[in-house]
């Protein structure tokens, strides 16, 4: 492909985005540049490339791209995802103050609570599908708003307009984990976020098969910062591993698609189920945060949470199912299930998960791209044992 591709839709840049071929082979998959240093023509005289903690180009192709889709003017490629949320708050300094999302990821939550309070930052955890929770949580020490939406596990919505604009009217910035849709489905930025984060693990990489994370910049200003703590922290994602979650994201659109459409068919089956108290997903037109999701995304994803009303019946379909694994993760082609009170949110404590409604009762299913029939057979026969 040849010249700039922000004319494109989004498959076509997500296949070309940053990856122009090699320039030396012609080859059109970009490299594993599997090198930790590069050879200098002389003194101060190389070719832009120092040293692989600092530049690697498959590093680079895979930021260049991950930036195209989200509409940021730079991508930061770091080791996982936790790598990726520790770099981006080294944007604030002791004694600043964080309005975040009640019901973050258990290890952001276990991240903020556990880390970085002991090094003097402040977090306010809010309901932030609720705007004016948000602004009333906001103090004149307000350097950040954190949100995930939707939320893990419980699924629920924040505005991320609303929130950009009470961080923005602060002189706070906002970041959106981005993780349970990609961008493919959701573009903060596009609604005035101004970081965005991913654990690549889960949609981008898509295949189960590596721990990576990303950070999209709005503004150059914490994008040279971005640079700057690769450079200094060093958390930084390898040329192998960039090189699969390029890889990837190629094929990230009908991933996403075909994701949504058999999420669809499973939140259909088990709405209609007696033994399922109750679907949390926000393509549900009963769930809360509907209208909102539907004007700031253009799908719903494949997670989705079911209430089975007891631990025994949780387990039951946990333990019952044969194509859908029990792991934990999400986002890979293969249909996983997990039961987040035990295992993605182990480290929030039981009284906390209890105000979140996060209960013990709760299944987690990411939905893969098997086939649909294959999917609701397992879903009924597990059932049929609850
Ligand atoms: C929403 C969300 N953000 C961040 C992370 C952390 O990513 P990683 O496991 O790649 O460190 C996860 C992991 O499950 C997640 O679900």
């Amino acid at each position: 492909m040849k010249g700039d591709p922000k004319h494109l839709g989004f498959s076509t840049r997500a296949i070309h985005a940053g990856q122009p071929p090699d320039p030396r082979t012609g080859a059109v998959a970009v490299p594993i540049y599997q090198t930790s240093t590069y050879v200098q023509q002389g003194l101060g005289q190389h070719q832009g490339y120092e040293y692989a903690r600092v530049q690697n180009p498959t590093r680079e192709a895979l930021e260049q791209n991950v930036a195209e889709l989200e509409g940021g003017v730079s991508g930061h490629a770091f080791a996982s995802g936790m790598a990726a949320i520790a770099s981006l708050m080294t944007l604030l300094e002791a004694g600043d103050h964080v309005v975040v999302s009640r019901n973050v990821y258990g290890g952001t939550f276990r991240y903020f609570t556990q880390v970085l309070e002991r090094g003097k930052l402040s977090f306010s955890w809010v309901d932030s599908s609720d705007l004016d929770a948000v602004s009333g949580a906001m103090t004149a020490a307000t350097r950040m708003v954190f949100i995930e939406t939707p939320t893990n596990p419980v699924m629920d919505i924040s505005d991320i307009g609303g929130a950009a604009e009470i961080a923005h009217a602060r002189g706070a910035l906002l970041v959106v984990d981005n993780t349970f849709l990609s961008p493919y489905l959701q573009r903060p930025i596009e609604h005035g976020a101004d970081l965005v984060v991913h654990s690549t693990t889960k949609f981008l990489n898509g295949h189960s098969d590596s721990v990576g994370g990303a950070v999209v910049c709005a503004r150059r200003q914490e994008a040279d910062w971005l640079a700057f703590m690769q450079k200094s922290m060093g958390a930084i994602l390898s040329p192998f591993d960039s090189f699969l979650v390029l890889r990837g994201i190629k094929t990230l659109g009908v991933r996403m698609q075909r994701h949504e459409s058999n999420a669809r068919a499973v939140v259909e089956l088990l709405a209609a189920q007696p033994k399922v108290r109750r679907v949390l997903y926000p393509g549900l037109p009963d769930h809360p945060g509907h209208d909102v999701h539907r004007r700031q995304a253009s799908g719903f994803g494949s997670m989705v949470t079911l209430e089975m009303g007891t631990y025994a019946a949780a387990k039951a379909l946990l333990e019952g199912v044969e194509v859908y694994s029990l792991a934990e993760s999400l986002g890979g082609v293969e249909s996983l299930i997990s039961h987040p009170a035990t295992m993605t949110h182990a480290s929030v404590p039981a009284e906390r998960r209890a105000l979140l409604g996060l209960t013990d009762s709760m299944v987690r299913l990411s939905v893969g791209i098997e086939d649909v029939e294959d999917l609701l057979a397992d879903l009924d026969q597990a059932l049929a044992k609850v």
